[in-house]
């Protein structure tokens, strides 16, 4: 097992990163006088009895919601919060998030106001998840506005990883996580890029000592990011590359077209070249950035789209100021900073 502190004083917590998904389950129910286990169908499909079996007296209650983005809406946190009144759960009781990012972002949400707040352990079932959702406290839902525009930055009191449950994640879901994973190659740590190109093969066949390797790097980065920024004031906001035109893409295709992980992965390519356009970066370095995403073979053509829309859509990104959208864009290797531009000095 392998663990690291995420430093928020008395909010601190540990990331374990281990291989039983049994025994973390075990760990993660070892307080609270009630548990309650959020998953969605296709995570209970293919663990539910498994979990269930192994815990047998100390069974929690359980509640499941259809899986995808689809889902993470303020009707699915109603129904929640409703089947938590239901199961009597008190303030002294614990939720247990077991799945990807919906599950994570959802049941975070409803832990942080049921009765103001009850503990909750996230249990990462995707890559996105266990390198970086299940990691940092952001927790929300869509509106009909925009993606994740109602949320709170509630901690979890654990993040519990079993890198073994990818072995059961389809390779569209797999690929979206390696998008979040390159993402920190080139905000942060330049050698970790060139890790990733080297090791691309042995990601994708999900070896396991190198996406132990991988998954712990991603979650010491976001963990310094964290531990420094918790509320976004400032560093936190570099964990936003290509997440402002990837949101935007998310957004004007109504949450159908694209994973989150295959949107941020069109727009780190958008953002990169918009910061070549701009003079941050040189041609070579462009290259480098665009060699990789390329090897996630995720279609970067938008033409289909309309660039007015998603304009319009980048116009309502809750980071921005004022009249100017924000970007988080390359400067160098491993290093990126905010520019705030007009949308009509955005580049394609
Ligand atoms: P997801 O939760 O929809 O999971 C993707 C799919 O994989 C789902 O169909 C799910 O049922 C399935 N799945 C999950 N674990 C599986 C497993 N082990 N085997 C087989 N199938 C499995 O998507 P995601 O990519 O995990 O998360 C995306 C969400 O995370 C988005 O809503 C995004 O906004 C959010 N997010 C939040 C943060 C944050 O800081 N809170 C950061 C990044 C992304
Ligand atoms: N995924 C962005 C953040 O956690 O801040």
């Amino acid at each position: 097992m392998e663990r690291l502190l995420i430093d928020l004083g008395e909010d601190s917590y540990y990331i374990d990163i281990d291989e039983d998904l049994l025994e973390i389950m075990d760990k993660a129910i070892d307080s609270g006088d009630k548990i309650v286990l959020i998953t969605d169908k296709n995570v209970d499909n293919l663990y539910g009895k498994a979990i269930e079996k192994f815990l047998k007296d100390k069974k929690p209650y359980k509640i499941t919601i259809p899986p995808g983005e689809k889902s993470k809406t303020m009707a699915t946190v109603e129904y929640i919060l409703s089947q938590m009144l239901d199961c009597g759960l008190t303030r002294n009781s614990k939720v247990i998030a077991l799945g990807g990012g919906v599950v994570g972002d959802i049941a975070g949400f409803s832990a942080s106001i049921y009765m103001r707040g009850i503990d909750f352990v996230q249990v990462p079932t995707t890559l996105l998840a266990q390198v970086d959702s299940s990691v940092g406290g952001k927790t929300g839902i869509n509106m009909p506005a925009g993606k994740n525009t109602v949320g709170s930055f509630y901690q979890p009191k654990a993040v519990l990883i079993d890198t073994k449950v990818l072995k059961t994640l389809p390779k569209r879901e797999l690929i979206s996580g390696i998008g979040e994973v390159i993402k920190y190659g080139i905000i942060y740590d330049d050698m970790f890029l060139n890790d990733i190109k080297n090791e691309f093969e042995a990601i994708l066949k999900l070896d396991y000592k190198v996406m132990k390797k991988v998954i712990r790097r991603c979650c010491e980065i976001k963990a310094a990011i964290v531990s420094q920024d918790e509320k976004e004031k400032g560093i936190r906001k570099i964990l936003n590359f290509g997440h402002t035109i990837g949101h935007g893409l998310e957004a004007i295709t109504n949450y159908k077209k694209y994973t989150h992980g295959e949107a941020v992965i069109i727009g780190m390519y958008y953002e990169a070249k918009l910061a070549k356009s701009l003079g941050y970066i040189k041609e070579t370095y462009f290259k480098e950035i665009t060699d990789i995403i390329h090897k996630t073979e995720v279609s970067l053509d938008i033409t289909m789209l309309s660039l007015e829309d998603l304009t319009h859509a980048m116009i309502k990104d809750k980071k921005n100021r004022g009249e100017k959208i924000s970007f988080i864009l390359p400067i160098d290797k491993g290093k990126v900073k905010e520019v705030l531009l007009f949308p009509n000095e955005v580049m394609w």
